[in-house]
């Protein structure tokens, strides 16, 4: 089959590799229709994610039909499923709890090591993401390998084409725990730093959750532009000053509750910002938290910091002061994708929620690289990219 690989620091490249094959009783094989790159992509491609290599597939964002089960798995043969880019056993304490992402089972043993010791736990699987997260083969590819495809895959209709449901995979239950995350009372203010794809859909979610007002924060014109047309007011950080501008908008007192949606690679020209990347580019596992910090820094007194965006490493100057100081609520992780799915998969359905608007560029599989390199160089333009298979009928 024809797969994205990874081979290094910006080189991914679509290679033949052998076709995936069931291991496992609980085992399903997908044959891949559409499949996204993510920002977490970008953050391998840009080598800040360790414990990759040379030829790993890639991928954890991902839909398709089913083509062979094992013994022990709930589909069967023809479904079409949307895959949460978290494995979970559904058995373990965690599972049972609704902390998929903190599955126990699903990244092995003999390869927990790194993951132990980088955050004390290990992480559970997650596809096409490094050896840190069980080095799981993804989904930019003609077929992959779904373990534990009882638990995670959700069955959808016919009726509804893949481009509406395929972020069900990840973002969008990722914007949707963003917001959650922020225990949202009516009237609230939301202030979300970054307009990727996911602070898009922590907007969207924050508004449908009785949010007052949200405030999306990012340089893009173009994605800045989404954001307003989802009814967030913006400011573009390279034009405002962020801390200021927040205070303006709510009456002095700063945000009720802050989204970090920007993660590891943090813009701009700000110190604190170049002394993280100074200190990411001798390989010493820093954390990129301009955001971050900028976002505690803005939060108000007693208020609630959500971040999805994700962190591999360890925080320089990281601000207690005002975390403690504030008596902030901080909450993150991984999604738990399962937890959201049926739920957001009702809402699709029902026309109260639309993900089509996020896309702007649809490739066929054999162009994922050109995709990587525009979504990571183009991004006000390039806001989500889709890969399309052969098995889609997509013909552009
Ligand atoms: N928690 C999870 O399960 C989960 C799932 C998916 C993605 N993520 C993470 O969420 C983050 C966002 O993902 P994405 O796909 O939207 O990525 P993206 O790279 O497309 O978007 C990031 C956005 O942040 C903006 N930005 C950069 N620096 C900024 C700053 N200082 N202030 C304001 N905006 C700034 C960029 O301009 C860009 O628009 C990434 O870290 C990604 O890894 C987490
Ligand atoms: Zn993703
Ligand atoms: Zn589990």
């Amino acid at each position: 089959m024809r797969a994205l690989t990874w081979q290094g620091t910006k080189d991914v490249r679509v290679e033949t590799v052998p076709d995936p094959k069931i291991l496992n009783p609980r085992d399903a094989i997908i044959e891949v229709t559409s499949t996204a790159i993510c920002g977490s992509d970008l953050h391998i491609f840009d080598g800040v994610i360790p414990g990759m290599q040379a030829g790993d597939i890639l991928g954890h964002e991902f839909m398709g039909r089913v083509v062979d089960v094992g013994p022990g798995s709930t589909l069967k043969k023809g479904q079409r499923v949307v895959v949460p880019f978290t494995i979970s056993c559904g058995g373990c304490f965690f599972c049972t709890e609704g902390l998929y992402s903190a599955c126990d089972n699903s990244n092995p043993v003999e390869k927990q090591d790194a993951s132990e010791a980088a955050f004390g736990h290990a992480m559970a699987g997650i596809f096409g993401y490094s050896h840190l997260t069980g080095g799981y083969s993804g989904g930019q590819a003609e077929y992959v390998r779904v373990p534990f495809s009882d638990v995670g895959p959700i069955v959808v209709p016919d009726d509804l084409p893949d481009d509406q449901v395929l972020f069900l995979s990840d973002i969008l239950p990722t914007g949707w725990m963003a917001a959650e995350n922020c225990d949202i009372r009516p009237g609230d203010t939301v202030a979300v730093w970054g307009c990727g794809p996911v602070g898009l859909f922590a907007v969207q979610s924050a508004l449908l959750m009785g949010a007052g007002q949200v405030i999306a924060i990012d340089h893009h014109p173009r994605r800045l532009e989404l954001a307003a047309s989802l009814g967030a007011k913006v400011v573009n950080y390279r034009e405002t000053h962020v801390a200021e501008a927040l205070l303006e908008m709510t009456g002095g007192i700063g945000p009720d509750a802050v989204i970090d949606a920007v993660g590891m690679e943090s813009h701009g020209l700000a110190p604190d910002r170049l002394m993280d990347r100074a200190k990411q580019a001798v390989g010493i596992g820093v954390d990129g938290i301009h955001a971050l910090r900028s976002a505690i820094h803005a939060c108000r007194k007693g208020g609630r910091v959500s971040v999805p965006g994700v962190h591999g490493g360890f925080a320089d100057s990281f601000p207690t002061g005002a975390v403690m100081q504030k008596g902030l609520t901080l909450r993150s992780g991984q999604t738990h994708v399962q937890r959201y799915m049926p739920s957001l998969l009702h809402r699709i359905a029902e026309g109260e929620i639309d993900t089509t608007f996020l896309i702007s560029h649809r490739l066929p599989l054999e162009d994922a690289a050109k995709g990587y390199q525009h979504f990571r160089d183009d991004q006000n333009t390039w806001t989500k990219v889709v890969l399309k298979t052969p098995a889609s009928g997509w013909t552009g």
